[in-house]
């Protein structure tokens, strides 16, 4: 399996290093509805998933399906407009596949965000949260299966899942800005269903704060090479304690767009830093 990865790994690089010549420094994952950020982007190439070997594809609705080269603040970046979640039917090996290669492209510093549902009762919808920590729930490591060792090591530490430093320039990037900035810890479900009432309150009491559907396993491939992470979660959907909430795909969707502006300011403040 090892090899056979880095083969594929290795062909998904030379076809993208023949499309795009520079050195991307920081690699942007865009969340459900968070889509609109690319515009920020000084596009110098777009790739689309299809054309590039061994990439999966995405299916779901708000995620569009390309790799984007350019430059944001002045700094080299690639962002994922698209990404790939377990619910689809992707193998963990296929749902951080992108994240590999944007390692081996050059990339030091991974971005990701995410929609995701609070069930911290401090927060509201519309809010931002920096991931400090996860909890994998239930969802299968995608380091699972034989080690390469060319990639990283079998047992990868993960005492800073989130980067210190990078937590730190994004809340002062907040307080600069003048708007308020949660801080949190993320738990990863499959989906796709949202969470019934009672899965709702037993993750607030595993001492969540936020739950959702992705980031976590590209996260432990990021960790896995190496490459530095920052999260950030969009609030688009509050568990209540007292009433019943219904949640849609519509709604998340929406939220996520009102609360982009913020998310936008902290990433290309945050790469223009790197
Ligand atoms: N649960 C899981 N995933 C989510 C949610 C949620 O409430 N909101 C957005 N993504």
């Amino acid at each position: 399996m090892g090899k056979k990865l880095l083969k594929k790994l290795d062909e998904a690089v030379s076809y993208l290093q023949k499309q795009y010549k520079g050195n991307p420094v920081a690699g942007i994952v865009l969340g459900s509805g968070l889509g609109s950020f690319t515009a920020e982007i000084n596009v110098l190439k777009e790739v689309r998933y299809e054309d590039i070997p061994h990439f999966p594809v995405s299916t779901v609705a708000g995620h569009s399906g390309k790799l984007i080269f350019g430059t944001l603040s002045g700094k080299e970046v690639v962002a994922m407009a698209g990404r790939f979640h377990l619910y689809e039917g992707y193998e963990p090996e296929d749902i951080v596949f992108p994240v590999r290669v944007m390692k081996m492209l050059g990339v030091q510093t991974l971005l990701l965000s995410n929609a995701a549902g609070g069930v911290n009762p401090a927060f509201k919808v519309g809010d931002l949260m920096i991931i400090k920590d996860h909890i994998s729930f239930y969802i299968p490591n995608p380091l699972m299966g034989k080690n390469t060792d060319e990639l990283g090591p079998r047992f990868p530490d993960m005492s800073q899942p989130y980067n210190h430093a990078l937590i730190a320039k994004a809340k002062t990037i907040a307080a600069n800005a003048g708007f308020d900035i949660k801080e949190g810890v993320y738990v990863a479900v499959t989906g796709p269903t949202f969470e019934t009432p009672a899965e709702y309150r037993m993750i607030h009491n595993l001492g969540a704060d936020v739950v959702g559907m992705s980031t976590v396993q590209e996260n432990i491939a990021a960790r896995h090479m190496g490459v530095d992470v920052f999260a950030i979660s969009v609030i688009t959907d509050m568990w209540h304690t007292d009433h019943v909430q219904t949640i849609s795909h519509e709604e998340v969707l929406e939220a996520a767009r009102n609360a982009e502006p913020k998310l936008a300011r902290i990433f290309r403040e945050l790469v223009g830093s790197l």
